[in-house]
């Protein structure tokens, strides 16, 4: 079977760390989390990156340092990985869901203008797949209105859009280092930022609210643990070595899909030939008629791993109670039917992008 990914991870590449922080008996956060903080916010160029769990804790912790709670709205990119709008869901507030450009996966700005109300407070905007969505749009927008520019860049390190990487516009960004991310530590996630306020929020809440004195710590408001442990932060520093080389076999990969699949008919990338894109995932968009999960089935008969892209949040149930019906918005909702990600992973070769695409074309040819 070729599976969708293959993370990048040798033992040898850890191991000397992982001796010394079990032998020094200190697992939690310390000096591997401090160090792994400073490689990642020199590397995207901000003043603070902050250490936590996941990306979906590092939006929450983002959204409480900033007070949004009941009786806000938050604008989040309907086509995404749920987390986006639980958390905004978990602070007590509104998520207000807004639709994809036509024919791609990248949040409409002029959407999102048309529902800002005065209880909007933030704009968190996707880059899918590590495709960094319009950020310098999205910065002015969010200026103009006033609003928290929260980036979801969980799949974007490394990404770069007008000569900035992703996670180093206004606001704050939430990088992901799950195993199907461009680095993993297992699990866990980074938020970043250049708001010095705003990084002194996010350490204190990450860490149960609580303040460190002399003696014991006290405690101002109900904070979290979402803080990474030694172990994963060792294993970040050691991914972070080899971020330039596994960013260019993702994009050599990806490179060669588009190649293959120029000709092809029934797809279209909507990410194709994009310089700044990471390619977390390659994913491409089925003509209409096209049942894109016979497509995966019949790839999966010959011996390839395939899935959707992501979902239409507005057409899952737990978005239901905000009066959305499948299909309200109406590309999202298509990007969520008729995407497929391809396999993909650094290094893969050559011979590996021909099957997939032969298996693909046959079973498109299926059915068009
Ligand atoms: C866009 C996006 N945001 C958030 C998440 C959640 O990331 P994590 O698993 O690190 O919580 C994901 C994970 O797939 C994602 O794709």
């Amino acid at each position: 079977m070729i599976p969708l990914t293959r993370p990048l991870v040798d033992f040898a590449d850890v191991v000397e760390d992982f001796r010394r922080i079990v032998e020094s008996g200190t697992l939690t956060s310390g000096a591997y989390v401090a160090g792994f903080e400073a490689d990642l916010a020199d590397y995207v160029g901000v003043a603070h990156a902050i250490a936590t769990t996941s990306a979906t804790t590092a939006l929450h912790l983002v959204l409480a340092a900033a007070g949004i709670g009941p009786g806000d709205e938050v604008l989040v990119s309907d086509f995404t990985f749920p987390a986006s709008g639980n958390v905004i869901a978990q602070c007590g507030a509104r998520p207000v869901l807004v639709d994809c450009a036509p024919g791609g996966f990248l949040l409409d700005l002029e959407d999102a203008a048309a529902r800002i109300t005065p209880r909007t407070r933030a704009l968190m905007a996707i880059d899918p797949f590590g495709q960094p969505c319009d950020l310098a749009g999205a910065a002015t927008l969010a200026r103009d209105h006033g609003l928290l520019l929260v980036e979801d860049a969980a799949c974007a390190l490394g990404a770069h859009v007008d000569g900035r990487r992703c996670g180093a516009w206004p606001g704050a960004a939430a990088f992901s280092f799950h195993p199907r991310k461009i680095i993993t530590t297992g699990e866990g996630g980074m938020v970043t930022t250049d708001d010095d306020d705003l990084a002194a929020r996010l350490r204190l809440l990450r860490n149960h609210g609580g303040m460190r004195g002399d003696v014991g710590m006290r405690f101002d408001e109900h904070g979290f643990n979402y803080r990474m442990s030694e172990l994963q932060a060792a294993m970040g520093r050691a991914q972070m070595r080899r971020l330039d080389e596994m960013l260019a076999g993702r994009r050599t990969a990806a490179a060669a899909y588009d190649r293959a699949l120029a000709a092809a008919d029934g797809v279209t990338v909507p990410a194709a030939g994009s310089a700044g894109a990471t390619f977390q995932s390659y994913v491409l968009l089925l003509a209409d008629g096209i049942d894109r999960d016979a497509v995966s089935l019949a790839m999966r008969a010959a011996g390839i791993e395939t899935t959707i892209g992501t979902y239409a949040m507005h057409a899952q149930p737990a978005f239901a109670a905000y009066g959305h019906r499948p299909g309200d918005l109406p590309h999202s909702h298509r990007a969520q039917e008729g995407s497929l990600t391809l396999p993909l992973w650094p290094g893969m070769g050559a011979a590996v992008v021909e099957e997939v695409v032969a298996a693909l074309s046959s079973a498109v040819e299926e059915q068009w």
